[in-house]
Protein backbone atom coordinates (compact mmCIF):
# COMPACT_ATOMS: atom_id res chain seq x y z
CA UNK A 1 0.00 0.00 0.00
CA UNK A 2 1.61 3.29 -0.96
CA UNK A 3 0.98 5.86 1.35
CA UNK A 4 -1.16 9.11 0.46
CA UNK A 5 0.74 12.27 0.99
CA UNK A 6 0.45 15.87 0.63
CA UNK A 7 3.75 17.97 -0.11
CA UNK A 8 2.80 21.65 0.35
CA UNK A 9 6.00 23.83 -1.99
CA UNK A 10 5.83 27.40 -0.52
CA UNK A 11 7.76 28.10 -3.38
CA UNK A 12 9.41 32.07 -2.75
CA UNK A 13 6.61 32.54 0.23
CA UNK A 14 6.78 33.12 3.88
CA UNK A 15 8.81 34.91 5.75
CA UNK A 16 10.57 33.20 9.01
CA UNK A 17 7.71 35.10 10.79
CA UNK A 18 5.10 33.76 8.86
CA UNK A 19 6.47 30.54 8.71
CA UNK A 20 6.74 30.75 12.87
CA UNK A 21 3.12 31.46 12.46
CA UNK A 22 1.77 28.88 10.16
CA UNK A 23 3.58 26.25 12.74
CA UNK A 24 2.09 27.83 15.99
CA UNK A 25 -1.43 27.88 13.84
CA UNK A 26 -1.02 24.51 12.12
CA UNK A 27 -0.86 22.82 15.88
CA UNK A 28 -3.85 24.13 16.79
CA UNK A 29 -5.69 22.07 13.74
CA UNK A 30 -7.14 18.83 14.73
CA UNK A 31 -5.51 16.38 12.43
CA UNK A 32 -6.53 13.30 13.97
CA UNK A 33 -4.92 10.05 13.48
CA UNK A 34 -4.33 10.59 9.82
CA UNK A 35 -2.17 8.04 7.73
CA UNK A 36 -1.47 11.09 5.40
CA UNK A 37 2.39 12.26 5.08
CA UNK A 38 2.60 15.76 5.44
CA UNK A 39 5.65 17.66 3.34
CA UNK A 40 6.14 21.08 3.77
CA UNK A 41 8.73 22.25 1.20
CA UNK A 42 9.97 25.77 2.42
CA UNK A 43 12.38 28.17 1.16
CA UNK A 44 15.83 27.33 2.17
CA UNK A 45 15.98 30.57 4.22
CA UNK A 46 13.10 29.04 6.98
CA UNK A 47 14.64 25.11 7.02
CA UNK A 48 16.84 25.13 9.68
CA UNK A 49 13.90 27.00 12.23
CA UNK A 50 10.90 24.86 10.40
CA UNK A 51 13.84 21.64 11.23
CA UNK A 52 13.82 22.73 15.20
CA UNK A 53 9.78 23.63 14.93
CA UNK A 54 8.70 20.27 13.22
CA UNK A 55 10.21 18.44 15.57
CA UNK A 56 6.86 18.52 17.42
CA UNK A 57 4.94 17.69 14.59
CA UNK A 58 3.70 15.60 12.05
CA UNK A 59 5.23 17.33 9.56
CA UNK A 60 8.20 16.85 7.54
CA UNK A 61 10.37 18.67 5.77
CA UNK A 62 11.68 19.45 1.83
CA UNK A 63 13.82 22.12 0.21
CA UNK A 64 12.17 22.82 -3.21
CA UNK A 65 15.78 22.37 -5.05
CA UNK A 66 19.25 21.82 -4.98
CA UNK A 67 22.95 21.46 -6.11
CA UNK A 68 24.33 17.80 -7.06
CA UNK A 69 27.22 18.29 -5.56
CA UNK A 70 28.29 17.87 -1.80
CA UNK A 71 30.53 20.74 -1.46
CA UNK A 72 32.26 23.33 -3.70
CA UNK A 73 32.91 26.68 -5.97
CA UNK A 74 28.90 27.27 -6.71
CA UNK A 75 27.92 30.31 -5.43
CA UNK A 76 24.69 30.85 -4.42
CA UNK A 77 24.02 27.10 -4.15
CA UNK A 78 22.59 24.59 -1.49
CA UNK A 79 24.56 20.97 -1.41
CA UNK A 80 22.39 17.63 -0.36
CA UNK A 81 24.61 17.51 2.69
CA UNK A 82 23.85 20.90 3.90
CA UNK A 83 19.86 19.82 3.28
CA UNK A 84 21.10 16.34 5.60
CA UNK A 85 22.75 18.41 8.40
CA UNK A 86 19.43 20.43 9.11
CA UNK A 87 17.24 17.35 8.86
CA UNK A 88 15.30 17.82 5.83
CA UNK A 89 13.96 14.78 4.29
CA UNK A 90 12.67 15.53 0.94
CA UNK A 91 13.46 17.30 -2.15
CA UNK A 92 12.16 18.63 -5.06
CA UNK A 93 13.90 18.37 -8.48
CA UNK A 94 12.80 19.83 -12.00
CA UNK A 95 9.93 21.80 -10.89
CA UNK A 96 8.49 23.73 -14.26
CA UNK A 97 9.40 27.29 -12.37
CA UNK A 98 13.13 26.26 -12.41
CA UNK A 99 13.23 24.47 -15.89
CA UNK A 100 11.25 28.10 -17.48
CA UNK A 101 12.98 30.53 -15.45
CA UNK A 102 16.30 29.44 -14.55
CA UNK A 103 16.99 27.17 -17.48
CA UNK A 104 17.13 23.56 -15.62
CA UNK A 105 18.08 20.72 -17.97
CA UNK A 106 16.64 17.30 -17.94
CA UNK A 107 20.70 16.57 -17.45
CA UNK A 108 21.25 18.56 -14.03
CA UNK A 109 17.46 17.24 -12.92
CA UNK A 110 19.17 13.56 -13.40
CA UNK A 111 21.50 14.87 -11.60
CA UNK A 112 19.75 16.30 -8.78
CA UNK A 113 17.89 13.22 -8.64
CA UNK A 114 20.72 10.80 -8.43
CA UNK A 115 22.60 13.21 -5.78
CA UNK A 116 18.98 13.18 -3.26
CA UNK A 117 19.08 9.38 -3.51
CA UNK A 118 23.35 9.00 -2.45
CA UNK A 119 22.28 11.54 0.23
CA UNK A 120 19.52 10.03 1.65
CA UNK A 121 16.78 12.69 0.27
CA UNK A 122 14.03 11.48 -1.11
CA UNK A 123 13.37 13.50 -4.64
CA UNK A 124 10.27 15.03 -5.77
CA UNK A 125 10.50 15.03 -9.33
CA UNK A 126 8.13 17.26 -11.42
CA UNK A 127 7.15 16.57 -14.59
CA UNK A 128 4.44 18.22 -17.21
CA UNK A 129 3.67 19.47 -20.42
CA UNK A 130 3.24 23.47 -21.55
CA UNK A 131 0.18 24.68 -23.10
CA UNK A 132 1.60 24.57 -26.50
CA UNK A 133 3.22 20.62 -26.02
CA UNK A 134 -0.85 19.97 -24.92
CA UNK A 135 -2.67 21.49 -27.29
CA UNK A 136 -0.23 19.52 -30.33
CA UNK A 137 -0.57 16.33 -28.65
CA UNK A 138 2.69 15.63 -27.05
CA UNK A 139 1.77 15.51 -23.87
CA UNK A 140 3.23 11.65 -23.31
CA UNK A 141 6.74 12.45 -25.07
CA UNK A 142 6.56 15.46 -23.22
CA UNK A 143 6.53 13.36 -19.61
CA UNK A 144 8.33 9.97 -21.40
CA UNK A 145 11.26 12.51 -22.40
CA UNK A 146 11.45 14.21 -18.60
CA UNK A 147 11.11 11.09 -16.84
CA UNK A 148 13.80 8.70 -18.28
CA UNK A 149 16.01 11.20 -18.36
CA UNK A 150 15.65 11.99 -14.69
CA UNK A 151 15.56 8.40 -13.48
CA UNK A 152 18.37 7.53 -15.90
CA UNK A 153 21.46 7.96 -13.88
CA UNK A 154 20.14 5.68 -10.89
CA UNK A 155 19.30 2.46 -12.77
CA UNK A 156 21.41 0.56 -10.11
CA UNK A 157 19.88 2.47 -6.41
CA UNK A 158 18.37 0.12 -4.83
CA UNK A 159 15.98 2.66 -2.72
CA UNK A 160 14.67 4.10 -6.19
CA UNK A 161 10.90 2.57 -5.14
CA UNK A 162 10.75 5.77 -2.88
CA UNK A 163 11.05 7.97 -5.52
CA UNK A 164 8.10 10.56 -5.99
CA UNK A 165 6.81 11.69 -9.37
CA UNK A 166 4.34 14.37 -9.42
CA UNK A 167 2.59 15.13 -12.72
CA UNK A 168 2.47 18.88 -12.50
CA UNK A 169 0.85 20.20 -16.14
CA UNK A 170 2.90 23.90 -16.66
CA UNK A 171 -0.31 25.46 -18.15
CA UNK A 172 -2.37 24.18 -14.33
CA UNK A 173 0.07 25.84 -12.17
CA UNK A 174 -1.19 28.90 -10.41
CA UNK A 175 -3.45 29.74 -13.17
CA UNK A 176 -6.91 28.05 -11.38
CA UNK A 177 -7.31 25.92 -13.82
CA UNK A 178 -6.32 22.42 -12.63
CA UNK A 179 -6.24 19.57 -14.77
CA UNK A 180 -9.29 17.49 -15.33
CA UNK A 181 -8.70 14.28 -12.92
CA UNK A 182 -9.30 11.91 -15.48
CA UNK A 183 -6.25 13.12 -17.61
CA UNK A 184 -3.96 13.78 -14.73
CA UNK A 185 -4.99 10.07 -13.85
CA UNK A 186 -4.08 8.77 -16.80
CA UNK A 187 -1.02 10.94 -16.95
CA UNK A 188 0.01 8.94 -13.78
CA UNK A 189 -0.54 5.48 -14.93
CA UNK A 190 1.34 6.31 -17.89
CA UNK A 191 4.32 7.30 -15.59
CA UNK A 192 3.66 3.98 -13.59
CA UNK A 193 3.96 2.34 -17.04
CA UNK A 194 6.94 3.45 -18.00
CA UNK A 195 8.92 3.15 -14.71
CA UNK A 196 7.34 -0.75 -14.99
CA UNK A 197 8.84 -1.16 -17.87
CA UNK A 198 12.14 -0.04 -16.51
CA UNK A 199 12.13 -1.40 -13.05
CA UNK A 200 9.37 -4.15 -13.40
CA UNK A 201 7.31 -4.80 -9.76
CA UNK A 202 9.51 -2.51 -7.80
CA UNK A 203 7.82 0.29 -10.10
CA UNK A 204 4.51 -0.72 -7.67
CA UNK A 205 5.66 1.29 -5.07
CA UNK A 206 6.73 4.68 -6.51
CA UNK A 207 4.28 7.56 -5.25
CA UNK A 208 2.61 9.93 -8.10
CA UNK A 209 1.23 13.00 -7.36
CA UNK A 210 -0.76 15.19 -9.36
CA UNK A 211 0.02 18.88 -9.14
CA UNK A 212 -1.70 22.66 -10.51
CA UNK A 213 -3.88 24.40 -9.14
CA UNK A 214 -5.03 22.05 -6.42
CA UNK A 215 -7.08 22.95 -3.25
CA UNK A 216 -9.35 21.99 -0.33
CA UNK A 217 -12.68 21.92 -2.70
CA UNK A 218 -10.77 19.33 -5.79
CA UNK A 219 -8.18 17.35 -3.83
CA UNK A 220 -10.24 14.39 -3.68
CA UNK A 221 -11.34 14.66 -7.23
CA UNK A 222 -7.85 13.37 -7.52
CA UNK A 223 -6.64 11.52 -4.85
CA UNK A 224 -9.94 9.71 -4.93
CA UNK A 225 -8.27 7.83 -8.30
CA UNK A 226 -6.09 4.95 -7.56
CA UNK A 227 -3.79 6.03 -9.99
CA UNK A 228 -2.78 9.14 -7.82
CA UNK A 229 -1.47 8.45 -4.77
CA UNK A 230 -1.57 12.87 -3.03
CA UNK A 231 -0.90 16.44 -4.22
CA UNK A 232 1.91 18.81 -4.65
CA UNK A 233 0.73 21.88 -3.58
CA UNK A 234 1.26 25.82 -4.21
CA UNK A 235 -0.92 28.32 -3.34
CA UNK A 236 -3.27 26.58 -1.17
CA UNK A 237 -0.73 25.42 0.95
CA UNK A 238 0.25 28.58 2.39
CA UNK A 239 -2.99 28.85 4.75
CA UNK A 240 -2.55 26.48 7.50
CA UNK A 241 -6.36 25.88 7.35
CA UNK A 242 -6.24 25.27 4.03
CA UNK A 243 -3.62 22.99 4.30
CA UNK A 244 -4.82 21.17 6.76
CA UNK A 245 -8.13 21.10 4.91
CA UNK A 246 -6.75 19.35 2.10
CA UNK A 247 -5.14 16.37 4.62
CA UNK A 248 -8.20 15.62 5.93
CA UNK A 249 -9.94 15.62 3.21
CA UNK A 250 -7.50 12.92 1.72
CA UNK A 251 -7.57 11.22 4.82
CA UNK A 252 -11.33 11.04 4.74
CA UNK A 253 -11.48 10.04 1.00
CA UNK A 254 -9.09 6.90 2.39
CA UNK A 255 -11.33 6.06 5.18
CA UNK A 256 -8.82 7.02 7.91
P1 LIG B 1 -0.23 25.71 -7.46
O1 LIG B 1 1.31 25.24 -7.62
O2 LIG B 1 -0.87 24.75 -6.50
O3 LIG B 1 -0.14 27.11 -6.92
O4 LIG B 1 -0.85 25.63 -8.81
C1 LIG B 1 1.64 23.89 -7.70
C2 LIG B 1 3.12 23.71 -7.88
O5 LIG B 1 3.74 24.51 -8.59
O6 LIG B 1 3.71 22.77 -7.34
Amino acid sequence: MRQPLVIANWKMNMTLSETEEFVRRFAQEDMGSSSVEMVICAPFIALSLLGTLLQQTSLLLGAQNMHWEKEGAFTGEISPLMLREIGVCFVIAGHSERRIQFGETDGQVARKVAAAFAFGLIPILCVGENDEERLTGKTEAVIQRQLLAAVSAMEQEQERHKLIVAYEPVWAIGTGTPAHSGDAAAAAAFIRSLLHEKWGERAVDVRILYGGSVNPENITAYTGRPEIDGALVGNSSLKPASYAAMVRAVAAGRGD
